[in-house]
This record gives C-alpha cells, structure tokens and sequence, in this order.
C-alpha cells in the first residue's frame, strides 16, 4: 500500500480549462522502453519517459536483474542493454507495486530465463486475475505458481524449455498478448496470438523496431524465437489516457479551449476519441506526425454540448482505460449513456463500474451497473465525498466532474494518481481546475 495513501483531493465547483499542456509519457510505451530497451543489444535513449510509479516499478525491476540504466532525469533515461540472455536472478523479490503491466508481461519474459523470479504487488494487484497469463504460459512449458485463486504473489522457476504455442485470447488483452510475445521470444517454434478484437500494438511495433520480425495476419500476430533485438533511441509521447481527463474536462466546462501537445494516437488507443466525437466533443486533431513509430498529434479540445449515446462495443478496448473519464462525460450528458460489452472494467486496478457507478450517485447522477458496463443518465452533479478506492484514474475523473458540479467534491485516496500522473494536481491548476491536495 502506498505509504502516502490519504491523499485527499478537495474540487472547487466551477471553472474552465485553457492553454496549452503536456500530460506525461504514456505508460504502456514507457514500461515497454524499459523492458526491449534492457533486452537489446546496444544503449537505449529514451525521452518523455513517465517518471510514475508504475513505470519506476518496472525500472527498479531490470535493475534488481542487474541492468544499469541511468535517469530518470526530466523524461530522460539511459539503458545499456544486455542482450535476450544477460539478465540475473534479482536477489530479492520483484515489488511491481500497483502495476499489472509490469507484472503480466514481466511473468511472460521471466518464464524463459535460467534463473527463478519472484513477483509481488500491493493489495490491488495482488487482488488481480493471473490466470490469464500463467495458464497459456504454462502451456508453453513454463513453471510457474500462483495462489489458489489465481493471484499474484507469481513464483516462476527458471530453466524452463518453452516451446511456442497458436492462443485464441478470450479476453482481449495487450498485457496478456505481449506476455506470451515475450516468452516467444525464448521459445523453440512460433509462438501466435490471436486477439477477440484489437488491442494496443506498442509492444509489436517496438520489436519490430527494434529488428525483430513480427508478422500479423488479420487478429493473429507470430513471432519465432531466436532472433536479437537492437537498440534504438525512443521517444515516448504524452499518454491518451492522462489526456484524456482533460478532453473530458475541456468539453464539459463552458468556455473550455485547450491544447494537449504531442498526444500519442495510436489507432489501437484513440477510442476515447471516437466515443467523445460521437457524444458530440467538439476535438481537432492537428499537426499529425510520426514519434518513434508511433503517431502523435496536438488536441484541441473546445467546450460542446454532450449527448448520451450507446457506445459501440467495438470500441471498447480501444479506449480501456478511458471510462471513469467516459462515465463523467456522460454524467454530463443530455440523455442516456448505455456502456455494454466492458466487464474487463470490473478486474483494474479497482472495480471501475462499481466504484464509479458508486461515487456519481453520490454526486446525484442515476448511474446504474450491470455486470459488464453501465447506464448513466446526464443531470445535474452536486457535490460531496467520493471514495476512489486507491484507483488513479478514478480520483482524476471525479476531480474533473467538479468542472460541472454545483458544489466542492472531495475525493479520497488518491495516492496513487502518481502511479501514472505525477504532476497532476499541478498541470490540472494550471489549466484552471480548482484542485487542491489537502493531504
Ligand atoms: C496495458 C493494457 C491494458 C490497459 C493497461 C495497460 C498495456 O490492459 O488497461 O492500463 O500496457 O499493455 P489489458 O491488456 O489487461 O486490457
């Protein structure tokens, strides 16, 4: 548990959000500049990395297994990469804190080395499904030992011979398709994923960047095992999913009109963008230009008048962790909101249906959970206490709603806004939200 986890966020009513900014580096890029960036063979630069905890979590984890990596020093960090079999046995265990990503993808790399690995987490992550990683990797061949229900702490024994394997994913996962691409790679023969529906790439483009053949047909990506990896500078750009509180923000404010500089818009992340465009968000996509092999573009975000709409299940994982952002939008909304299709919300780092649908009826909204997703209709938020569950993206999205309410919301727990957002309150202030941490 984070040891600052009494964080409060008091929210002043009111205001609107102006300027220009640049929210952090994306998380899922950062975590994966880490981890291809220690594997490769060569130095590895990268810029705009996110100094957050879950990032930081994954740094710490490859220099417990003996990579020097320098920084983070203002987004910048050094790696010196060891090549796919330089890694060491940690001397104690990994401590990927709140962080899935870290976790799922480092029990699919550390299923293939020599050596064996331990893998905790704090009381969320410890609570998560492991399953869906262990078992596939399991099939390949990997040893590996969770609790009886299916939970991290992971102990995974080293020495493993894993042969590839063709997975049909039930879920429609990014961590769990790039854990098994990361066994792959020290697996004998091909080793296929195939996605119910697509899920973000970044793992697949950085390899292929880095040299290492991928191949997509359709749903189903292959790789071979055996090949190397070379460095090669990385430049990650601001994450969708922290701008993506102030896209919500910027719309339901009157008088908003912001610019988010050199947002990442990578296909497979900009769902969030469609489902506001179709809620009738008034976003220009501007300046579209290519960072490091992935997209990047200025957002500018200007007040609209929101409207409910069914959001189209396609469109779901695209915009994953989008929804407690999505859901105030909605709150604010004229007419009803029907999420379907999105039970994937209710294992993140909290239940992010129950937890949001919660914390807006608190705030007067008739918000109504179903198993996989939500009904909410647009009114009038007032304002109260709300409890975010130690979920970052659960804090930002209420802190954002008091943009519209008619009285102060206070938002407990909020530590762990710093798990992705370090700078929050800071940034958002400077916007115009009128956020204070009072603790
Ligand atoms: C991530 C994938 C998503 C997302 C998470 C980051 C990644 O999880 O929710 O925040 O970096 O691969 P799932 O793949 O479990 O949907």
């Amino acid at each position: 548990m984070n040891s600052a986890s009494s964080h409060v966020y008091r929210v002043d009513p009111g205001g609107r959000l102006t300027g220009r900014l640049r929210v952090p580096g994306d998380k899922s890029i950062s975590h994966r500049s880490i981890i291809l960036g220690s594997l490769a063979e060569g130095i590895t630069d990268v810029s705009g990395f996110l100094e957050g905890e879950d990032s930081l979590a994954t740094l710490s984890a490859f220099r417990d297994m003996g990579v020097s990596i320098s920084g983070p020093d203002q987004g910048r960090i050094r790696i010196q990469g060891i090549g796919l079999h330089g890694l060491k046995a940690s001397p104690t265990p990994l401590n990927l804190g709140n962080s899935g990503t870290s976790m799922r993808l480092l029990a699919g790399l550390l299923a293939g080395q020599s050596f064996d690995s331990r893998l905790i987490g704090d009381a969320s992550l410890t609570g998560r499904p492991m399953g869906r990683v262990v078992d596939p990797l399991t099939r390949m061949g990997a040893q590996v030992r969770m609790t009886e229900s299916k939970t991290a702490p992971l102990e995974i024994q080293g020495g493993a011979v894993l042969s590839g394997i063709d997975y049909d994913m039930p879920v429609a996962s990014a961590q769990v398709k790039s854990s098994l691409l990361l066994a792959g790679l020290y697996a004998k023969g091909r080793t296929c994923v195939r996605e119910p529906a697509p899920t973000r790439d970044h793992t697949e483009r950085m390899l292929q960047g880095m040299g290492y053949p991928v191949e997509r047909t359709g749903n189903r990506i292959c790789l071979q095992g055996g090949h190397r990896l070379k460095a090669i500078p990385i430049e990650v750009p601001a994450d969708i999913s922290s701008a993506a509180f102030f896209l919500v923000g910027a719309s339901i404010a009157p008088d908003s009109d912001l610019i988010l500089e050199h947002v990442g818009i990578n296909p497979t992340r900009t769902g969030v963008l469609d489902i506001l465009k179709r809620m009738g968000a008034n976003i220009d996509i501007v300046a579209t230009r290519e960072a490091g092999g992935e997209p990047v573009a200025d957002l500018r975000v200007r007040s609209a008048v929101l409207r409910g709409i069914e959001i189209p299940p396609d469109l779901v994982p695209l915009a994953i962790d989008e929804f407690p952002a999505l859901f105030v939008a909605a709150a604010c909304a004229e007419g009803q909101t029907v999420l379907t299709g999105a039970g994937e919300l209710r294992v993140k780092e909290s239940d992010r249906i129950g937890v949001m649908a919660e914390g807006l009826k608190t705030l007067g909204i008739d918000a109504h959970p179903t198993p996989d997703g939500m009904v909410i209709r647009g009114g009038v938020l007032s304002g109260g206490t709300v409890e975010s569950h130690g979920d970052h993206r659960i804090a930002m999205a209420f802190a954002m709603a008091a943009l519209r309410s008619s009285q102060r919301i206070t938002i407990n727990d909020c530590a762990n806004v710093n798990t992705s957002f370090p700078g929050f309150v800071d940034l958002s202030r400077a916007a115009g939200l009128l956020v204070q941490n009072i603790r």
